[in-house]
C-alpha cells in the first residue's frame, strides 16, 4: 500500500511536494528534511560557520542510501521519480550536440546519479566528488569502476574545462560561500553547468534555515531567484533551460525548486 502510494505520488511531483509541506506543518519531525527554523541577523553567519561541515557526519551516507536504494529500485521498474527524471531530461537535452559526455557531479554523495544515468541509458562518463570522506567511501564501495574524489565545491582541484558538463548536485543550498561554488562549477565545465534541485524564493531576499537532514542539523539556503540567475550570468553561464520540480507562487511571491541548465559562454 505504502509503495503504491509512493509510485502514485511520484507521478504527480507538485502534489507530492504540497503534501510534504502540509505534513511538515502537522508532523514537523517526520521525513528526510525536518525541524525547519528560519534564521535571521547574526544567527545566519554564526550557524553557517558552525554547520559548514554538517554533511561530513558519518551517519548520513547509510541513512540517505536507504532512501536512494528504494527510489532506484522503483526507477529500475519504470516508476517516475521526479528528481531523477528532471536530471536525465537536462542531460539528454544537451547530448544531441555533445556526443558522449564527460560529466562531473559535485556533491555526489554516494554517486547514485551514475546509476540513474545508466538505467536511463544516457551516453555519459560519470565521475563524482563530495567533501564528505564517508560519502565518497560509500560511493567507491558501490561503484568501484568509477572515479570519486574528496573535494570541496568551493575550491575544486580539477583543471579549467576538465569536464564537458559539471552538475552541481543539490549542494549549493548547504554552502555558505555558494558564490565560490558556482564560480568553481563554471570554471571546471568546458560546455555545460547544471544546478540541480535548487530551492529559490520569489519576491523576497535569500532565506536561511536551520533544519535536520536525516536527523543531522544542517543549514539550508533558499536563493532569491533573480539574484541567483544574475550570479549564474556573472559566472559566465547562459541559461538554456529551467525545470520546475515544485512551485508555490501567489501575487509574485513564493518559492520553488528548480533545475537550471546553463551553457558556458566564451567570454
Ligand atoms: C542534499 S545532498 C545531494 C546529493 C545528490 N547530489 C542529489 O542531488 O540528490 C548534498 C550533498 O552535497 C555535499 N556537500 C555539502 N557541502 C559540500 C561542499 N562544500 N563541497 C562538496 N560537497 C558538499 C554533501 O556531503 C551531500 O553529499
Amino acid at each position: 500500500m505504502k509503495a503504491q502510494l509512493r509510485v502514485l505520488l511520484n507521478r504527480f511531483p507538485r502534489l507530492k511536494s504540497l503534501l510534504k509541506r502540509c505534513l511538515h506543518l502537522v508532523m514537523p519531525g517526520r521525513g528526510v528534511s525536518t525541524h525547519y527554523v528560519e534564521m535571521a541577523g547574526d544567527e545566519v553567519g554564526r550557524e553557517s560557520v558552525r554547520l559548514r561541515t554538517a554533511w561530513k557526519d558519518d551517519d548520513l551516507p547509510v541513512r540517505q542510501r536507504e532512501l536512494v536504494d528504494r527510489q532506484l529500485a522503483e526507477y529500475r521498474h519504470g516508476a517516475a521519480i521526479a528528481v531523477f527524471d528532471v536530471m536525465v531530461k537536462s542531460l539528454r537535452g544537451l547530448q544531441g550536440s555533445a556526443g558522449r559526455m564527460r560529466v562531473l557531479e559535485v556533491g555526489c554523495s554516494s554517486g547514485y546519479y551514475s546509476e540513474v544515468f545508466k538505467i536511463a541509458g544516457l551516453n555519459v562518463d560519470y565521475a563524482g566528488c563530495d567533501y564528505s570522506e564517508a560519502f565518497v567511501a560509500l560511493a567507491r564501495q558501490r561503484y568501484p569502476e568509477l572515479h570519486f574524489d574528496v573535494q570541496d565545491a568551493t575550491s575544486l582541484r580539477y583543471a579549467d574545462n576538465a569536464y564537458d558538463a559539471v552538475i552541481s548536485g543539490c549542494c549549493l543550498l548547504h554552502i555558505p560561500e555558494y558564490q565560490a561554488a558556482v564560480a568553481e562549477t563554471a570554471r571546471v565545465a568546458s560546455r555545460y553547468a547544471i544546478f540541480h534541485r535548487t530551492p529559490v524564493v520569489l519576491g523576497q531576499p535569500n532565506k536561511y534555515y536551520r533544519k535536520k537532514a536525516y536527523g543531522v542539523e544542517t543549514v539550508e539556503i533558499h536563493f532569491n531567484e533573480p539574484q541567483f540567475l544574475q550570479l549564474l550570468a556573472d559566472s559566465g553561464l547562459d541559461l538554456l533551460a529551467t525545470y520546475t520540480l515544485d512551485e508555490t507562487v501567489s501575487h509574485g511571491a513564493g518559492c520553488a525548486t528548480r533545475t537550471y541548465v546553463c551553457r558556458k559562454n566564451a567570454a
